[in-house]
């Protein structure tokens, strides 16, 4: 099989294509033939070495694939072998070939290609569990998605634009008009305005219910400022790490030292809340993961998730689609194709 292997951090070139012997299902395991292998943010920073929940280099990284499972090890049912599905994987999706354990594995729906069911796991259940799970978002209400143009910014979109809020979104310039079409209310360019004023002036000063906040760092006070009262700030990230200019894990110090302290009385004072996302922390709570993405597959039957792919690149080029995506040119998922 082939795999892409992270050899050391530093830049896309760190990424490079081998070939391994094929591995092989064990108990509660099926092996699957990707087609299409998703990237995220993380992986980036892993590879900067700005990742604390990376493997240790050198190593596949990978969160996600699609593909067609054509073994199974004991206790998987031989009926798998032959579908469509899409998975997560811990590690190891940059391949052309990954065993996987068969509670992570999904039946793909018909009406996805596989670059599109690549495109699900990781950003859906992502947004998922931020806007409905622990935001509670109703459609009375407003929320503001950063950095709207990724993968786990679309999706957020979608979910939504299902509930019925009214959607407003930090993302570059270039991607505004797309995302309006995918139902932002209002872009906001936060590389050339004040982000927070905007808010203020669009709410009239109230500030919005909830806001989904990856940058990290000092933006998460601001973030938490914006809120109205019964407002809830979703924190997932630091990708404001990645912008830093500071050497290898200074960035990291940076954005640890800008965070901010939240006092249990100026909650209750000001009827907010705040609470912490981390997908890859939840690989114990099995039934919930597969509760969230029964309605995450219910919803591509309806027509309401639409993983939207910007681009593919061949295994191969690994490096370059790094690239494509650190220099804030791809809107929504880039995902490898084998
Ligand atoms: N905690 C969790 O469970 C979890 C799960 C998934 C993702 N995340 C986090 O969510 C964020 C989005 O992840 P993703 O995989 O959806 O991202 P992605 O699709 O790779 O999105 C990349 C986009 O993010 C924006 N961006 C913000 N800061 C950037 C930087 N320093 N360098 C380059 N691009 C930057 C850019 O768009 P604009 O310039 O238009 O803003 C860029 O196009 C990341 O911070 C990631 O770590 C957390």
């Amino acid at each position: 099989m082939k795999q892409v292997w992270m050899i050391a951090t530093g830049g896309p070139e760190n990424l490079q294509l081998r070939e391994e012997p094929d591995p092989q299902p064990q108990a509660k395991e099926l092996r699957i033939r990707v087609r299409a292998s998703g990237i995220n943010f993380a992986d980036i920073l892993a590879r900067k070495g700005l990742y604390p929940d990376a493997p240790k280099l050198p190593a596949v990284v990978g969160y996600e694939v699609s593909g067609i499972v054509d073994a199974v090890g004991p206790q998987v049912e031989t009926a798998w072998i032959g579908k469509g599905v899409f998975a997560l994987t811990r590690f190891r999706g940059y391949a052309d070939t990954v065993v996987v354990p068969q509670i992570q594995t999904f039946e793909k729906p018909a009406a996805l290609s596989f670059e599109q069911a690549a495109a699900i796991p990781v950003n859906y259940l992502t947004a998922w569990q931020l806007l409905v799970v622990m935001g509670a978002l109703k459609p009375d209400e407003t929320v503001l998605i950063h950095n709207a143009g990724s993968g786990v910014g679309l999706a957020a979109i979608d979910i939504a634009r299902h509930v019925g809020a009214t959607i407003y979104g930090t993302a570059s310039s270039g991607k505004h008009t797309f995302l309006k079409q995918r139902g932002l209310h209002e872009a906001i360019d936060y590389a050339k305005f004040d982000w927070m004023r905007e808010v203020v002036r669009l709410t009239q000063g109230r500030g919005v219910e909830l806001i989904t906040d990856p940058l990290g760092g000092s933006e998460w006070k601001k973030s938490y400022r914006a809120l109205r009262h019964t407002g809830r700030l979703g924190m997932f990230g630091a990708s404001s790490a990645a912008e830093s200019r500071l050497p290898g894990p200074l960035k990291l110090l940076k954005v640890g030292l800008g965070m901010p302290w939240f006092n249990p009385v100026a909650l209750m004072n000001k009827n907010r809340s705040v609470f912490g996302v981390n997908l890859g922390h939840l690989w114990h709570e099995t039934p919930k993961i597969e509760a969230w993405m029964k309605a995450l597959v219910d919803g591509v039957n309806v027509g309401w998730v639409r993983p939207h792919v910007d681009r593919t690149f061949p295994l191969a080029q690994a490096g370059e689609a790094h690239a494509y995506i650190e220099a804030r040119r791809s809107t929504g998922k880039v995902v490898l194709i084998s």
